[in-house]
């Protein structure tokens, strides 16, 4: 059969064999942002998924840019190296392109891991001042930021040009600004955190000014044959907040700085949020900003299944889509798509047997 999931995409200098990506996740698992031993096999094995492309989760530009003490980080060169050092076993044994995410966590940064209940964490228990457009705090319970004068703006926006710098360096291919789920930049965005009175607040354009400022920038320092993607929110899914039209100016806008690609997610900035959770429910965003801002998209948010993916891509809501927790749930999500698609894929000779043809109860078990 032939499939569109399993056909070549081209973004600038890149050729990814298929339109399957592993979307960044967070580990909340390294001291002092520098990723080690958790990275190597977590990365390692995900880049023997399938996909074509797997994106490093929100790595922080600076210190205080973490979400939590636990996160990676890209922004000395400890941090650096900790990649480097990575990197090598993951390319070693892996086939996947390699993209990182870059961010910052603004007002929601200095919390806790998920499974210690996500809340801000104490100064004293190694946590830290945390910063936003305006002084707003995500819930009463958690911190509120200090409102960033130009000289933070100016200092964070060099921060994500300088791990720019360092991921190329490291042979990144892809590289994300994350502008998503209530972290700094699309803080910046909506309407429901950014009450700043200056140029960067009030209209949408103003909003939009400093993360723009930022994307030019780090687009800038990134080589000129590799592609830039945005991970942005396509709505807030509260009442007064960003909406599908925001997300179609706001990738309109990447795309004039030189952006060549958005993932359209979704929430992550209000707690009163009511997002309507159901197989592929950010899918019809994605496609209207593909549509009407003109700009490739991966769309990302349960999707589980081959076939559902599959039509995605064919049906042209994106270009390519990603997946999270169903790439944890099964790491060789890639492999059983491509049997149920009828896809013959490459494996490394060390799994050749593991071949559906070769084994067919294999292929029982996953093709549907
Ligand atoms: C463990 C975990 C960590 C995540 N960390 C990130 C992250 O670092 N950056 C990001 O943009 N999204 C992050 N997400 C969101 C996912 O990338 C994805 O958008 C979301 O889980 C919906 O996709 P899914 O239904 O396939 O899981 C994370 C999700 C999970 C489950």
């Amino acid at each position: 059969m032939s499939s569109k999931l399993f056909s070549p995409f081209e973004l600038r200098g890149l050729t990814l064999p298929n339109r399957i990506v592993v979307s960044p996740m967070c580990q909340y698992c390294v001291e002092d942002g520098v990723v080690g031993d958790w990275h190597r096999v977590h990365l390692g094995m995900l880049a023997n998924s399938g996909a074509g492309l797997l994106i490093v989760e929100a790595t922080a530009v600076t210190p205080q840019g973490r979400i939590s003490p636990g996160c990676a980080g890209l922004y000395n060169d400890e941090t650096e190296a900790g990649f480097a050092r990575v990197l090598e076993t993951v390319r070693a044994v892996g086939s996947a392109r390699l993209g990182i995410q870059l961010g910052h966590s603004g007002r929601k940064g200095s919390t806790a891991a998920p499974w210690v209940g996500r809340g801000p964490v104490a100064r004293e228990d190694g946590g830290w001042d945390v910063v936003g457009p305006s002084p707003l705090a995500f819930t009463e319970d958690w911190l509120v930021p200090e409102q960033l004068d130009r000289a933070g703006m100016d200092d964070i926006r060099d921060a994500f040009v300088s791990a720019t710098g360092r991921a190329a360096s490291l042979g990144f291919e892809f590289l994300e600004m994350h502008s998503a789920h209530g972290y700094l930049l699309s803080s910046f965005v909506s309407p429901l955190s950014n009450r700043r009175e200056d140029g960067y607040g009030g209209t949408r354009e103003n909003r939009m000014r400093f993360p723009l400022e930022v994307a030019a920038a780090m687009r800038a320092a990134w080589p000129s044959d590799r592609p830039m993607s945005a991970r942005i929110n396509g709505s807030d899914w509260v009442e007064g907040g960003w909406t599908p039209d925001d997300a179609v100016a706001y990738a309109a806008a990447l795309k004039d700085v030189g952006v060549d690609i958005v993932t359209v997610s979704s929430g992550g900035i209000d707690p009163r949020q009511q997002v309507p959770v159901k197989p592929g429910y950010q899918v019809p965003i994605a496609a209207k900003v593909r549509k009407e801002a003109g700009i490739p998209t991966i769309a990302v948010g349960l999707i589980t299944d081959p076939h559902q993916a599959e039509s995605i891509v064919a049906d042209g809501d994106a270009d390519m889509v990603a997946l999270a927790r169903g790439m944890l749930f099964n790491p060789r999500w890639g492999n059983h798509a491509a049997v149920t698609l009828g896809v013959e894929v490459d494996y490394p000779p060390q799994y050749q047997r593991a071949r559906p043809e070769s084994w067919p109860p294999a292929k029982d078990s996953v093709a549907g």
